[in-house]
């Protein structure tokens, strides 16, 4: 049978981007430890909306670790205490009973609150929009040897494509540098053969906007890997700072 614990929670509130925001305090009594921290806060919604109160704001979507969208700044942790995990796949067995657990938002200027702990990262779009792809001609499929790919590129570049682009490396970053977040997109296709078409315009394009849409600079600190839930590799970032000056000396 679950252990249950009883902890008090601050969450963060906030109404809006421009609003001063606060914490509010609950005594939650008797959580079972295998509750996921999302679940956890269910209960509390659950709580909050029978006492005629409003729920709190928070972003989730598949609570299986693949989307990224479960962003919690928890006890001074992105995606709380757990490694190489996201804040969907953490059990509250990873707190103790009478501990204090702190929830608050993803604290970024390029990632603005729109309530609570929900924030938008759209930012991130924007920078997937300007080179984050590989443009295909449409048609026959090719077949799947066309193209031969060694082996140790493949599978790096499938560690690098694993980024959910949650933003925790930039909540991470003391200069909110979403270097970690870019270097694995523009990685995941520097790596195979199909992405070195577009390889110079991709890289530049992606920077510019970057740097356009408010993220700070990289001063080389790995805060941003190692809380990382997919375990990205600041290796990236060197990777990005390579492809960078290739793009511009071929300029
Ligand atoms: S690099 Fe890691 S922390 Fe940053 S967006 Fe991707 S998965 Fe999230
Ligand atoms: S290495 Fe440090 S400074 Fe650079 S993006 Fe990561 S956390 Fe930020
Ligand atoms: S809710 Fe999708 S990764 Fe956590």
């Amino acid at each position: 049978m679950a252990k249950t614990l009883s902890f008090t929670l601050k969450y963060w509130r906030q109404s809006g981007s421009q609003a001063k925001g606060y914490f509010d305090t609950r005594e939650m009594k008797n959580i079972p430890d295998d509750t996921s921290f999302l679940e956890m806060l269910d209960i509390l919604n659950e709580e909050l909306i029978n006492e005629g109160q409003e729920p709190f704001v928070f972003d989730h979507d598949c609570r299986e670790g693949i989307c990224g969208m479960c962003s919690l700044y928890i006890n001074g942790h992105p995606h709380g205490p757990a490694t190489g995990a996201t804040t969907c796949q953490l059990y509250m067995r990873r707190f103790n009973d009478g501990d204090v657990i702190t929830v608050e938002p993803w604290r970024s200027a390029a990632f603005p609150v729109i309530k609570d702990c929900m924030v938008d990262r759209t930012a991130f779009d924007k920078i997937m929009q300007a080179g984050g792809y590989t443009t295909v001609r449409t048609g026959q499929a090719q077949d799947a040897n066309a193209i031969l790919i060694p082996k140790q590129d493949a599978d790096e570049a499938m560690d690098c494509a694993s980024c959910i682009g949650c933003g925790a490396c930039v909540a991470a970053c003391k200069n909110g540098s979403a270097m970690l977040f870019v270097s694995s997109k523009v990685s995941q296709f520097a790596l195979l053969p199909q992405g070195r078409p577009e390889a110079a315009k991709r890289v530049k394009a992606m920077i510019a906007k970057m740097e356009e849409v408010g993220f700070g600079n990289c001063t080389n600190t790995r805060a941003c890997e190692a809380e990382c839930p997919k375990n990205e590799s600041i290796a990236n970032i060197a990777r990005l700072n390579r492809e960078f000056i290739k793009a511009k000396l071929a300029d």
